[in-house]
């Protein structure tokens, strides 16, 4: 066990959590989040995020979980991993990062180092140095303190691009010594590191790798869409371009969750307080969020269709609820959102998702176990393809229910 480098990693959601658990195996970490319920519920090793059961969240080394803001005290390594979402009109909320920055600059002490992870647009780590580190602190970033930033690529739902397999960047301006300190200790988190000097290098990688895939995705969308207006077969049309070495096998989508219809803001926000608009990225947006409207489209047409001919409200089935397979989290689920939107028009609309977390199938009165009913349903609807959904498309298939498939997920 290293006794010198005391990691304090603040914010444990779906990114922090694990960094935490690689930490604890070599440092006595801490574990800091605000949250008292989140606290709670990993002292009774529960993961309400569904990524790690029971077994994998006991304590090492003495390590700790706590909301209390003490705890801050004991630390000389803090590592921030808090939420960078948008407002409503889309422009970035760094309220998080601000109040964390705070929060450390209160504690910090000589020779300590700091590195945030959250996704933020290119600039933002200078801007907090300057802003709250430095003037809470009353210490100089670069003299007294170093600053590093380290972006995050975890990918819940995904158990073969964990933390410890993946490659990580990680920009440490600092002097050999600190590169030297934060190295090992970063070494003990991912398979290999990927370093440059440069912050505003890092930052901008990592919004850039969501958004090419924002954008990738929002190209089979669109073609999607065309494919539909002129009932060409899709599926047919990619089983022929993807033939070529070089085509690229995207799959159409309801892009959601907290960093792809996210990031490409953080970035048009910067280039246009430098008086640049990036075009291609807001068109990519503007595609993506136009799949729920061509969804529930799809789902009404049928509903009228079914009325018209058997003379029925008809029971409707929408499997699949967050943002996507096999994750807990519903931020910015597209699918949730058409769902709800559905209910307030239709009356037989029902949801099922047994993979979402417990407080949103209660709050959306989302079904988990529909065993008992599934016969009884007129219309089936598949948006979202967690694994344990596909035999439920199997055994729909098999009774000869009507089923919509609007996003191709089964073919
Ligand atoms: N979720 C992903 O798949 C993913 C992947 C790569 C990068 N990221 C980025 O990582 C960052 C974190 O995302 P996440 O999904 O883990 O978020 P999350 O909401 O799951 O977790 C963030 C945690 O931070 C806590 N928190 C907020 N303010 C705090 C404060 N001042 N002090 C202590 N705790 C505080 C919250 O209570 C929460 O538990 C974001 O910038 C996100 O864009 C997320």
């Amino acid at each position: 066990m290293n006794n010198k480098i005391k990691p304090c990693v603040i914010g444990l959601g779906y990114v922090g959590l694990p960094l935490f658990l690689r930490l604890q195996t070599k440092y006595f970490s801490i574990g800091f989040d605000n949250d008292k319920s989140r606290i709670k519920n990993l002292l009774k090793k529960i993961d309400t995020n569904k990524e790690f059961k029971k077994q994998n969240l006991f304590l090492k080394n003495r390590s700790i979980f706590s909301s209390n803001k003490s705890v801050l005290k004991k630390s000389n390594f803090f590592i921030v991993t808090v939420p960078t979402p948008v407002t409503k009109n889309n422009k970035p909320d760094i309220s998080f990062l601000k109040n964390a920055s705070i929060l450390i600059a209160k504690n910090l002490k000589k020779g300590d180092i700091i590195i945030f992870e959250s996704t933020v647009y290119p600039s933002t780590t200078n801007f907090l140095i300057k802003h709250y580190l430095n003037k809470f602190s009353n210490l100089i970033e670069g003299v007294h303190y170093f600053v590093g930033y380290s972006p995050e690529r975890v990918n819940p739902g995904d158990g073969k691009h964990t933390i410890s397999k993946i490659k990580k960047i990680l920009a440490i301006p600092g002097n050999s010594q600190i590169k030297k300190k934060v190295k090992s200790v970063y070494k003990h988190v991912s398979k290999k590191l990927i370093l440059t000097n440069s912050i505003e290098s890092a930052e901008t990688a990592k919004v850039i790798e969501n958004i090419q895939r924002d954008l990738n995705i929002a190209f089979i969308n669109e073609i999607l869409l065309f494919t539909d207006k002129m009932k060409y077969n899709f599926n047919e049309i990619l089983r022929l371009a993807s033939s070529k070495w070089n085509f690229l096998n995207f799959k159409p989508g309801l892009v959601g969750g907290h960093c792809l219809p996210v990031d490409p803001h953080y970035l048009n926000y910067i280039a246009r307080l430098n008086k640049m608009k990036l075009r291609t990225l807001i068109a990519g947006r503007d595609v993506n969020n136009s799949m729920q409207k061509f969804v529930s489209r799809k789902i009404e047409e049928k509903i009228i269709l079914i009325r018209k001919e058997k003379k029925i409200e008809p029971k409707v089935l929408i499997c699949g609820l967050t943002y996507k397979k096999n994750v807990s989290d519903v931020r910015n689920s597209l699918s949730l959102k058409i769902f709800v939107n559905l209910r307030k028009k239709y009356k037989n609309i029902f949801g099922y998702d047994n993979v979402c977390e417990d407080k949103i199938s209660s709050k959306f009165k989302i079904q988990r176990n529909i065993e008992m009913i599934k016969d009884s349903f007129d219309l089936v609807v598949f948006l979202v393809d967690h694994k344990k959904n596909k035999s439920l498309y199997d055994y729909f298939k098999r009774q000869k229910k009507i089923i919509i498939d609007p996003l191709k997920l089964y073919k």
